[in-house]
């Protein structure tokens, strides 16, 4: 039977941030293998998965065959490695379009869908994005502000201090039910579209319930050079 839940690896990004480097962040090393092996390795470890679906821009497919080949023994036959998207929603709409072609897509399909360069997420993490998302629509990871956050819409004047106790960073895992999601971004225009980066939000502005599932400090993202020395040094910490 269907497992009806599928992990999508978000990894067709350009990594601009990172610098000039020769290739996109998600493929650079971190200690003895690739950023994007150490974050499918955290997929593959549960069980709940049909498959593993990770997204990469049209030229480095076969490189991320090869490196599966190369790093990964357990399971490699469930998991594809598809082309992203112009956006990193569209890299998500790429996955829900598999999932249809390949398995069946109907109202319970759950996707789970994880930066390529976060790759100190969780097994529980993982369980609870699954678990929330069955019980609601959606969910999101998040980790309690730490920081006073402040607005300003001009740039150069507070517009707001909102009260910290309620304000929290998103991390991923996002998940949604597949199908939902798809329906509601479809229904944005190309502007809205434009705007609307972060998959949650399209949920949150339609009026749909997100789930709040807690994050970890150390869940990071690697953005800049800086955070890849963050990471270095927590990959130290933890193995
Ligand atoms: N991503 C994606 N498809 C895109 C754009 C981004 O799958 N078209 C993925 C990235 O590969 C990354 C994640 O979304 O794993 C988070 O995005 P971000 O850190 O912004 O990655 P990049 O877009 O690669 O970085 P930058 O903004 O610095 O260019």
């Amino acid at each position: 039977m269907s497992k009806n839940i599928f992990g999508v690896i978000l990894a067709g990004g350009n990594g601009s941030r990172m610098g000039n480097v020769e290739k996109p962040k998600q493929f650079m090393e971190l200690g003895d293998k690739p950023i994007l092996i150490h974050t499918i390795e955290k997929f593959i470890l549960n069980n709940s998965f049909e498959c593993i679906i990770v997204l990469v821009p049209h030229q480095w497919i076969k490189h991320t065959q090869d490196i599966i080949s190369k790093y990964i023994t357990i399971k490699t036959d469930s998991i594809f490695v598809i082309e992203g998207g112009s956006s990193r929603n569209e890299t998500i709409m790429q996955s829900i379009k598999f999932i249809e072609e390949k398995y069946s897509l109907d109202d319970d399909t759950i996707i789970v869908t994880h930066d390529s360069v976060r790759p100190f997420v969780t097994h529980r993490i993982i369980e609870e994005n699954i678990s929330y998302t069955k019980l609601n629509d959606a969910c999101d990871t998040v980790i309690p502000a730490t920081d006073t956050i402040v607005e300003s819409c001009d740039g150069e004047i507070i517009s707001s201090i909102p009260n910290r106790s309620s304000m929290y960073q998103g991390q991923t895992p996002q998940s949604f039910k597949a199908k939902k999601l798809r329906k509601l971004y479809l229904s944005l225009t190309e502007q809205e579209k434009s705007i609307l980066t972060d998959a949650c939000k399209i949920m949150v502005l339609k009026g749909e319930r997100v789930h709040l599932v807690s994050g970890e400090v150390y869940n990071i993202k690697i953005t800049y050079p800086y955070d890849l020395t963050m990471a270095r040094a927590i990959l130290e910490e933890f193995h």
